[in-house]
């Protein structure tokens, strides 16, 4: 292989939009409808990653990711998705999508980011516990093969490590009438 390209997702080309379907679909144990697909790309495509071999230009790898506020209180980054064709695995490419998608979110102000993986999933767990995500929780029977999931979370800001009770508090402060 030549080399690896990154870009950001083009909203305006469509067989990008199918390329990342494709992608994930080979890969994951969830089947995801094309409306999953929808709700993060359309909301969401400046969180969403493209890795390129350069030699062939062809898509070899993705991210997808979304962010909002989580209850109300602290901004809540989510990595939906993430897949590397199998002939390109262990070459770091799933660990820079990471960082990009990282990057982006802490541009965007996320307070943490968030994620589910399946507990048998030694790959992903080696690899986001790697990079400093935390295990928070077990999810039993989370996804429909029945397996469990492990909910993990990179606190970005402090944030992210007082609980959302507290943190509501603090924006009603208690002498104030809601
Ligand atoms: C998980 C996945 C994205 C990793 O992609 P990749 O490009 O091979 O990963 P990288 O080369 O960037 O590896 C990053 C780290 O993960 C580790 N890793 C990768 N595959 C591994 C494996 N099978 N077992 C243990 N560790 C592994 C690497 O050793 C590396 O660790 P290091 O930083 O200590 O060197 C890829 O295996 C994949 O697409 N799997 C199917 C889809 C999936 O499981 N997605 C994640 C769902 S949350």
């Amino acid at each position: 292989m030549s080399g690896v390209r990154y870009t950001k997702f083009n909203i305006s080309n469509d067989v990008e939009f199918s390329t990342i379907k494709k992608l994930i679909d080979e890969d994951l144990s969830e089947p995801y409808s094309i409306y999953v697909y929808r709700f993060f790309l359309n909301q969401w495509p400046d969180l969403t990653y493209l890795a390129w071999d350069e030699g062939v230009d062809k898509p070899i790898g993705c991210i997808v990711c979304k962010s909002d506020l989580h209850n109300g209180v602290r901004l809540r980054g989510y990595i939906g998705m993430l897949a590397v064709e199998k002939q390109y695995r262990g070459q770091g490419i799933a660990k820079k999508l990471i960082t990009l998608a990282i990057d982006a979110m802490v541009e965007g102000k996320c307070d943490e980011i968030m994620l589910e993986t399946e507990c048998s999933n030694a790959a992903a767990l080696h690899l986001y516990e790697n990079m400093a995500f935390i295990r928070m929780k077990r999810l039993f029977r989370y996804y429909l093969n029945q397996g469990d999931a492990f909910k993990l979370i990179l606190p970005l800001t402090e944030k992210s490590c007082v609980r959302s009770t507290f943190l509501s508090m603090d924006a009603f402060p208690t002498n104030t009438i809601v």
